[in-house]
């Protein structure tokens, strides 16, 4: 055949140098080009070689769109790319971060920071496998996931995109790598690439790297290591993912030592791409290449060459993606940025186009619809948030515990912000970029599971805002109060006083001066806990964000499953003391221990 690259049973290096000798400098600098969904017409893909498209965090088509409504859209989109000169297809990235949580109707597991506390890498791959199906179904093939980020400091925004602070546990937790892509058989070469087929999808992981350990828990900050400290924390995980062939890695935002990541030689090409042999793409993270200048937006042009040249091969542009193919084929054109530097990048991007087999099945797979939400699925999300929940007090008196709960109990209170808000239990990243109240899509509340599993003569009252009112004349026997954060993502989630929003400590001690109290925390990190609502309260269980299943919750609060999660974050005392981490000089006294978690039978 002449067309080598068109030849499924051809080896992938020769299809990868075949397609490589046909292309134009404009097809190859629209290769290394992400546009975002909503500039991505038909004509700016066809005109413009664009090789991926990308849905922002809440990028929808419409809005509650479902999964069939994002496979017409993308279908769309590479119907458009499949009728270019070459008909390279495009790969469409979404951040399926936990479930894929932009669509409406699917399933949403617990962010990282709940699976870090279960310690259970299978479970976190059968997450992985779940996560890619549900992807798939949907007709993208990219997910930005996973995050392997280690979380130094609960200040930080992103702390529950974490898997924790240790970084033998996130460590661990990259067997999402194998989940989402599938697992390399034995032999496979390291560094390469890897996809199993059309029911996994490309992985990323995120962010390259340190964006864990900036000063002061800031978002996309400044990370003070020395190499060595920032090899043997933030980077292990990467050696991780690349034994298990991920395909891409994003770069991060954050710096190293006052160096931003993304113009960084060293880091993204000496050390990721020569020493560590990664063989897959590197990406960048949304309009970062605008923000490595103040104000932003300035020396495009320049930020466009040091990145490109320090080794980011695609570029997330997302919008202004004229402006970036114009800046960017005049730096190529004046010989500024290396041809060759081009040519490894497109290979990079080719190659994992070849491995995910997208040449061969461009469109979307509409059998996977019917899975999407399904029973097995949301079984899974539930043995995730059953397996997450950390159980830090039971019983005033330690002998005389409170949980697990007696499903006859009589008269139950229920109450608290997130008792009943689904929107709240899921966090960021769900259904919008920085999530929102309510019923955002299906799910299960705390409440909704609550009233499914007592017995028939439990009465359950619920009450969002109980006042002194709502306790006269009436003897509750427990009260379950939860409360916790709202949604937040990235910079907006950054926080140096890590109260518990809307006055829930206060409520919790209003309700535990009446009625024995059992407060759920609803948090995607450690928050001050005062010492006088710990007296207070019988019992304490910090649920992180656990997502659309609260059943999760209930199965393990009235005893059908036993207390399993051990906390993967130090819980300080008093944010004077951050940062607090386990193998930290300064890991003074903390409220609760690394590792700390009670346990029940059932
Ligand atoms: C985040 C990434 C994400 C990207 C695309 C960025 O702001 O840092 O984690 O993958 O946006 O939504
Ligand atoms: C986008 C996100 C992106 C963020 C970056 C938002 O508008 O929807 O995908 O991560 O901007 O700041």
């Amino acid at each position: 055949m002449d067309c080598i690259y068109k030849d499924s049973n051809a080896p992938i290096e020769a299809r990868v140098k075949d397609l490589l000798s046909r292309m134009t400098l404009l097809e190859k600098i629209g290769q290394m080009t992400q546009i975002e969904r909503s500039v991505a017409t038909p004509s700016a893909i066809k005109e413009r070689f664009i090789g991926s498209v990308l849905s922002g965090g809440g990028s929808k088509p419409f809005e509650n769109a479902k999964s069939a409504d994002w496979a017409d859209m993308i279908d769309g989109f590479q119907k458009a790319a499949l009728e270019t000169r070459l008909g390279i297809p495009i790969i469409y990235g979404v951040d399926a971060v936990h479930g894929n949580n932009n669509v409406y109707g699917t399933t949403i597991f617990p962010h990282n920071i709940g699976l870090g506390a279960t310690r259970d890498a299978d479970l976190v791959r059968r997450i992985g496998e779940v996560t890619a199906l549900e992807v798939r179904a949907s007709g993208a093939q990219y997910a930005f996931a996973p995050c392997v980020a280690v979380s130094r400091d609960p200040r930080w925004g992103r702390c529950y995109e974490s898997y924790s602070e240790d970084t033998e546990i996130v460590r661990k937790m990259t067997s999402l790598v194998s989940g989402l892509q599938g697992e390399p058989p034995r032999g496979h070469p390291k560094g390469y690439p890897f996809l199993a087929g059309r029911k996994n999808v490309i992985a990323s992981a995120k962010h390259f790297v340190g964006d864990g350990g900036t000063q002061h828990g800031v978002n996309e900050g400044n990370t003070i290591l020395s190499y060595d400290e920032l090899e043997r924390i933030h980077m292990a995980p990467y050696l991780d993912c690349i034994s298990q062939g991920v395909c891409t890695i994003m770069a991060s935002y954050s710096g190293w030592n006052g160096d931003k990541l993304h113009t960084h030689h060293f880091l993204l090409t000496e050390v990721l791409k020569n020493k560590l042999g990664f063989m897959g793409f590197i990406i960048s993270d949304w309009e970062a290449l605008d923000r490595l200048y103040t104000p932003h937006g300035s020396n495009y042009r320049q930020s466009i060459l040091s990145s490109v040249n320090a080794g980011i091969d695609m570029v997330m542009v997302p919008f202004r993606y004229e402006l970036f193919l114009e800046e960017f084929l005049s730096l190529v054109e004046s010989g500024e940025i290396p041809m060759a530097r081009i040519d490894d990048a497109v290979e990079r991007i080719l190659r994992v186009k070849f491995v995910s087999g997208i040449f061969e099945h461009p469109l979307s797979d509409r059998s996977l619809l019917d899975v999407v939400g399904c029973k097995a699925h949301r079984e899974l999300a539930r043995e995730a948030v059953s397996k997450s929940l950390v159980l830090l007090k039971n019983g005033k008196d330690e002998k005389i515990p409170l949980l697990p709960l007696d499903k006859k109990t009589k008269r139950i209170l229920v109450t608290g912000t997130h008792a009943d808000n689904l929107g709240y239990q899921c966090g960021g990243w769900t259904i919008t970029w920085d999530g929102a109240s309510g019923r955002i899509t299906e799910g299960t509340t705390i409440l909704d599971a609550i009233k499914v599993v007592v017995d028939n003569e439990a009465e359950i009252t619920y009450e969002l805002n109980p006042t002194a009112e709502t306790f006269s004349g009436q003897d509750f026997s427990l009260a379950i109060v939860a409360v916790g954060e709202g949604p937040y993502v990235e910079s907006g989630g950054d926080d140096p006083v890590l109260k518990i929003p809307f006055n829930g400590s206060e409520l919790a001690g209003f309700v535990a001066d009446r009625v024995p109290t059992l407060l759920i925390l609803v948090t995607g990190r450690p928050l001050v806990l005062e010492a006088q609502l710990l007296e207070k309260i019988e019992a304490l269980v910090v649920a992180w964000l656990p997502g659309t299943e609260g059943r999760g919750i209930t199965d393990v609060i009235f005893g059908d499953r036993p207390f399993h999660g051990r906390l993967p974050m130090t819980w300080f005392r008093s944010v004077d003391d951050l940062p607090i981490h386990s193998s930290g000089e300064n890991s003074l006294d903390p409220l609760f221990p690394f590792g700390f978690g009670l346990t029940t039978t059932c």
